[in-house]
């Protein structure tokens, strides 16, 4: 437990100038520098032209037919991961939680906002167009059998680009409804600094729902392929109507879509009720804490009655001391919940932790894991922060899993730009096997991805840093768009903050025992 107190005397230290320090030793964080890093990952990850903006110019145009040969404009958005697919689902996801992450801790980003505003529009000017036409959202750019068989630049790329789609007939109500979400979470971002903006994403979102809603059925189904086995849609499609629903409601305050919510919230729990999912495929445990402030109190619960305990049963399943954890932790203290690309978890799990910590803050509650684990606030962020800091490089490995932060972080990551020469130094065209070479070698990627934060450790937190063991190597939109969140908030809420006190240490130092 030594680390934690050594740790927060370097905080202490490092708050002053911490725009120019970086990791200088073990446990010292500057979460100013992560946070841009994690914003700057998303122009790596850009599809389409690009801006004069562009700060990651290793990176050049790309794509720039999608939708083309369908007589639609497709251009733009974001590959999700390390290969060269507008998967549009989980872009959506993403787009929700890094605006989400806007919404709760904008106010701690400074400077970082504009980039953070400018990262979501990047994908909301896509969604604009990917639903265009009435009744028809565009759910996909890019064969995914034809993408994952080369190894090839996205400036290069000469794959199918396949458009795939969903209509009344061939319905997807899962990825119609997180476009939606991501559409309306995202007019909250633009409300006061481009209000027109604003009013059209919330316009777009309310017609795209009624579309998800009124043409039930999965994208598995209508869209073949495309979908399964890459984000195949296993938890059904109801949690992303509801959570489309809360966040039409928090965006426009209409009754009609709290009626939803309260209308479908019980169905969702009693038929499809996971406690400790949350990440692009199930929304559950996010419904419940976005909903947490808004639904009345506890102790009248005349609006949703279960959507607390639901939350609260979600906090119980994570922590590490509740007699019903139902995660793992590596012996370092990490989060494990999936083989492939775990970071997801801990970033979304930690994010609603942190939210959730807000929200029994401000209404003075507590939870309770049994009869014996009272969990405040304070215990739910100092887990949100080991898990934000055994990212950061404060593991067994010393290792930071954001590349390009710290001293020490992945050198072969699991992506085809960041791996391959870029464009200004290898001009001519290389074709799909021609990468090949540049997979197998042991040397380091020659694009620095920065601020991409890899799927993470073994559980028992060992690193092989190899690209071809993807689930450990590759970063995902995903994994960084709730950290954007998380980073923020640490970057702003030193000892000075009024969540710090003397309990911090001791809880904090509770989790490591
Ligand atoms: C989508 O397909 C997967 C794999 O076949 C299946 O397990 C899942 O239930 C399907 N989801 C829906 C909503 O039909
Ligand atoms: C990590 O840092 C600590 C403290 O500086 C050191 O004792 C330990 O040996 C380091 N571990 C590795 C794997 O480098």
């Amino acid at each position: 437990m030594g680390w934690l107190i050594s740790f927060s005397l370097v905080l202490f230290l490092s708050v002053s100038n911490e725009m120019t320090l970086t990791v200088a030793s073990k446990g010292q964080h500057s979460y100013a520098d992560a946070l841009a890093k994690s914003i700057l990952f998303f122009e790596g990850q850009r599809s389409g032209k690009l801006p004069a903006s562009q700060r990651m110019t290793w990176r050049k145009d790309s794509a720039l037919q999608d939708g083309h040969y369908m007589k639609v404009d497709l251009v733009g958005g974001y590959y999700d991961a390390g290969d060269n697919v507008k998967f549009n689902f989980p872009m959506a996801f993403s787009t929700t939680m890094l605006a989400w992450s806007v919404v709760a801790f904008g106010q701690s980003m400074g400077s970082q906002l504009q980039h953070a505003q400018e990262a979501i529009r990047w994908a909301t000017d896509y969604f604009l167009k990917s639903t265009s036409t009435p009744d028809v959202v565009y759910a996909q750019v890019g064969n995914p059998y034809g993408d994952h068989d080369c190894w090839e630049r996205p400036e290069d790329m000469d794959t199918l680009r396949t458009v795939y789609f969903v209509t009344k007939d061939h319905p997807g109500s899962e990825v119609a409804a997180e476009t939606a979400a991501a559409l309306a979470a995202s007019s909250m971002v633009f409300a006061s600094s481009d209000p027109s903006y604003s009013k059209s994403l919330l316009q777009r979102a309310k017609e795209v729902f009624r579309f998800a809603d009124t043409y039930r059925g999965s994208y598995n189904d209508s869209i073949g392929g495309g979908a399964c086995p890459f984000y195949c849609d296993f938890s059904g499609y109801m949690d992303e109507l509801v959570w489309a629903a809360a966040w039409l409601y928090k965006a426009s305050g209409n009754q009609e879509y709290w009626d939803y919510l309260a209308n479908n919230i019980d169905k969702l729990e009693s038929i499809y009720y996971a406690p400790t999912e949350f990440g692009w495929d199930s929304k559950h445990a996010g419904i419940n804490v976005l909903m947490a402030d808004v639904s009345p109190s506890r102790s009248n619960p005349s609006g949703i009655p279960m959507l607390h305990a639901n939350a609260d049963k979600f906090i119980c399943s994570v922590l590490p001391e509740s007699p019903t954890k139902n995660v793992r932790y590596s012996p370092g203290g990490l989060l494990y919940k999936a083989e492939a690309t775990n970071m997801q978890c801990v970033t979304a799990i930690s994010f609603l932790l942190l939210v959730y910590a807000q929200h029994l803050s401000a209404s003075n509650n507590v939870v309770h894991c049994g009869e014996q684990v009272v969990a405040d606030p304070n215990r739910l962020i100092a887990f949100a922060k080991s898990q934000v800091d055994y990212i950061l490089g404060h593991n067994p490995l010393n290792m930071s899993y954001m590349v390009g932060y710290g001293n020490k972080f992945p050198q072969r990551i699991h992506h085809r730009g960041s791996s391959l020469p870029s464009v200004d130094k290898h001009p001519k065209h290389m074709g799909c096997k021609d990468g090949t070479p540049y997979i197998l070698t042991s040397n380091p990627n020659p694009n620095v991805l920065v601020g991409a934060v890899v799927g993470g450790p073994a559980v028992d937190d060992t690193y092989a840093d190899s690209r071809t063991l993807f689930r450990q190597s590759e970063p995902t939109t995903y994994i960084n768009a709730p950290l954007v969140g998380l980073l923020a908030y640490f970057n702003s809420h030193s000892m000075t903050s009024r969540y710090y006190h003397p309990n911090f240490l001791m809880d904090a130092n509770k989790m490591t025992e």
